[in-house]
């Protein structure tokens, strides 16, 4: 090849011959610079610690000017871009409670155009760790409970982001759902809980061209996870054939250089502490061959020239940042990740032309509570509260007012007084989020599900005082509700919902959005159903079962199902047909919006082994044990009232396969399949004969 610098519209085969004699003509010192983050730790601390410091510039990595080879420039997700003034979206959880990946494409492709316009080209917030407990902190940045559903929220935002060739990193790889024990805790897992629980949402990460993957703090069977030959190479590389870099997670994550080097981990970030020197001095020495830099130095110049190379769809100007469209695109967001958990009578939606006061309640009425203040901290130039949101939407016509909850007799007083009553209760970033140590409580894994006690004692004041009380709840992961959830007539799930949210709240609440969001999780009715968690472990096993598979296993009935979410019109759904081909099984049934309001539904697919129940009597045994059902399939359909829709699914046997350990490969459950088709996980039944 005659060229030596890397140029737009390069093929493949270009590419890899200009990597290839790039690496040739490199000195030793520049091929692990383009392994080594190159910031300053002051930069990090900076960011970390001055946080009301928003003009944050992205973390350089390598980067080779005489080649034309532009270095990695990482910022940071997932609600948005943590730089600059930019757009500020619903936390993940709120986007996988939209059941949408349409929508988080969307939202992918304005975070990849923002990433662009403040000068970054690679986006580290595509964070699919499964949520095993809701007691972890960092649940928010996360999609849910199930590996199904991960991969179709995490793809969607993995092809939207890398639409604009800006690089998508998923993490943290693997098993990283404890965030006080975060770098020491050491998860222990069967191997079939592994391929099938905790990793497969990151496989389908790498079959979508993920550029890149980061490994996380914590170890896996004892090993850390940026030092796993078993994750780093035997998984990702020889199994999955991932042909991005892996990157460490920041700072703390490597331990080793040898370890990490040979495990084949890529790019140590933000800066030099066991690569840069070191990994150079253990070349020299002839403890690390020279040929294993060469292949990471190629696996990272690789992704970075591929994606450099392609011509982009459009230009980046810095007015991308918060554009107008990106923030509809959040207040969109906010509205379609609405989860309606309870409207006895019909409270909701209120009427503006019925009611003449509302009273909003609550110590996060009037907070702009956008989530965590760790490394997903966005800053937007402006946040709408709830308060504010319902002031704006109701001006003219309701006359609004508000307290913070914590004194009895005002709230009394006030609930008294209104027409109707909105509660604003839940979490800030100091109950939950990443753990920053050393600015006081910020984050960390949660003590408790419920309520505070004294938002507890709010709910009841308000709701024995007017019956007319909506609870409208905050945060980023599961509630539990058992103390006063039969006190009160309306719950909304609101989440943190981004810069829009309390806009996206007026609409919900007044009807002029109709909730249509489901839970990503199981509500259950006591913390006590749950997995084993222990925020300060130093070992924990992760077993097979958690959220609704463990649920149905021990038969208990949750609060709130996976998948659950009312609207305020009604659906009819199923049943479902059934048809077994020779490599699929094709699904088909019906939905009907059989109510008076236009509004979305989410049609899920849930699928166990053994033939139907009601044709045999009973579910046949399984060959290996096997969850009754897993979620194999949804969809989001928008109906206007009396409107059906036929909807089909095409799953592939493949994909209901169960890992074998003791042949390595996956394998097909020869008894049959049982097919539910439903509006939540508890709500389907089972199709008549599969
Ligand atoms: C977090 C990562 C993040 C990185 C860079 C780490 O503490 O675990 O999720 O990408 O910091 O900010």
């Amino acid at each position: 090849m005659s060229s030596t610098q890397l140029r737009k519209g390069m093929s493949p085969s270009e590419i890899d011959a200009f990597v290839g004699s790039v690496i040739g003509q490199l000195s030793l010192r520049e091929k692990v610079a383009q392994m080594t983050g190159s910031s300053s730790l002051l930069k990090l601390a900076a960011d970390t610690y001055l946080y009301r410091h928003y003009n944050r510039t992205p973390y350089p990595a390598g980067g080779i000017p005489r080649f034309g080879v532009p270095p990695l420039l990482f910022s940071d997700g997932p609600r948005g871009v943590v730089m600059s003034r930019s757009t500020c979206f619903p936390v993940s959880m709120a986007r996988g409670a939209s059941w949408d990946p349409g929508l988080e494409h969307r939202i992918g492709e304005a975070i990849g155009r923002e990433v662009r316009a403040l000068g970054g080209n690679f986006f580290g917030g595509v964070c699919i760790n499964l949520l095993r407990h809701p007691a972890w902190g960092r649940a928010q940045e996360t999609y849910g409970e199930d590996p199904f559903h991960l991969a179709a929220m995490g793809t969607a935002l993995v092809r939207g982001v890398q639409r604009h060739n800006v690089m998508a990193c998923a993490k943290h790889f693997a098993c990283n759902s404890i965030e006080n024990a975060r770098l020491k805790v050491d998860v222990r897992a069967d191997e079939r809980t592994l391929r099938e629980v905790y990793l497969p949402h990151f496989r389908a990460c790498v079959d979508a061209g993920v550029a890149s993957v980061m490994g996380a703090y914590n170890r896996l069977r004892g090993e850390y996870c940026c030092e796993s030959p078993y994750l780093l190479t035997r998984v990702l590389r020889e199994d999955w054939g991932f042909q991005g870099f892996v990157m460490s997670d920041f700072v703390f994550a490597l331990h080793d250089t040898l370890a990490a080097v040979s495990a084949g981990l890529d790019v140590e970030m933000p800066s030099p502490r066991v690569y840069g020197g070191r990994l150079m001095e253990a070349v020299r020495s002839g403890r690390v061959a020279r040929g294993v830099v060469d292949e990471s130095v190629r696996r990272i110049l690789r992704t970075v020239a591929r994606f450099a190379a392609a011509e982009d769809p459009q230009a980046y100007p810095r007015g991308l940042v918060c554009h107008p469209e990106h923030v509809a695109l959040a207040r969109e967001a906010a509205e379609k990740s609405m989860v309606l958990l309870k409207n006895d009578g019909n409270l909701l939606p209120l009427d503006r032309r019925e009611i003449r006061t509302l009273a909003v309640i609550g110590r996060l009425a009037d907070f702009p509570n956008l989530g965590d203040h760790g490394s997903s901290w966005v800053h937007p130039p402006y946040a709408v509260t709830p308060l504010a949101g319902l002031r704006e939407y109701l001006a003219g016509s309701v006359e609004v007012r508000c307290a913070g909850g914590s004194d009895r007799h005002r709230t009394q007083a006030l609930a008294a007084w209104a027409d109707a009553v909105v509660v604003v209760a839940g979490c800030d970033h100091a109950d939950e989020g990443e753990n920053i140590q050393g600015r006081g409580k910020v984050g960390g894994d949660r003590d408790t599900l419920s309520l505070r006690p004294e938002e507890i004692r709010m709910i009841r004041t308000v709701s024995a005082e007017n019956k007319a009380c909506a609870v409208v709840l905050v945060g980023g992961s599961a509630v539990t509700m058992e103390e006063w959830r039969q006190s009160v007539p309306a719950i909304l799930m609101a989440w943190y919902g981004g810069m829009e949210g309390g806009t996206a709240l007026a609409r919900t609440l007044f009807g002029e959005a109709n909730p249509g969001g489901k839970l990503p999780f199981t509500i259950p009715r006591s913390a006590e159903e749950l997995p084993f968690f222990d925020k300060n472990a130093e070992a924990i096993d992760y077993g097979y079962y958690h959220g609704y598979t463990l649920l149905e296993k021990k038969n208990l009935e949750p609060a709130f199902p996976f998948g659950f979410g009312l609207s305020y019109t009604s659906f009819a759904c199923g049943p479902p047909v059934v048809e077994e081909q020779a490599d699929r099984l094709k699904v088909s049934a019906e939905v009907k919006n059989t109510g008076p309001r236009v509004g979305d539904e989410v049609v899920q697919v849930y699928v166990g082994p053994g033939r139907a129940p009601a044709r045999r009597g009973a579910v046949d045994r399984p060959a290996v044990d096997r969850p009754v059902k897993l979620l194999r399939g949804f969809r989001r359909v928008h109906l206007e009232p009396g409107e059906s829709s036929e909807l089909t699914f095409e799953i592939p046997y493949d994909a209901l396969a169960w890992y074998d350990p003791d042949r390595g490969t996956w394998r097909q459950d020869e008894s049959g399949y049982a097919v539910s088709v439903g509006t939540s996980s508890r709500a389907g039944s089972f199709s008549p004969g599969a």
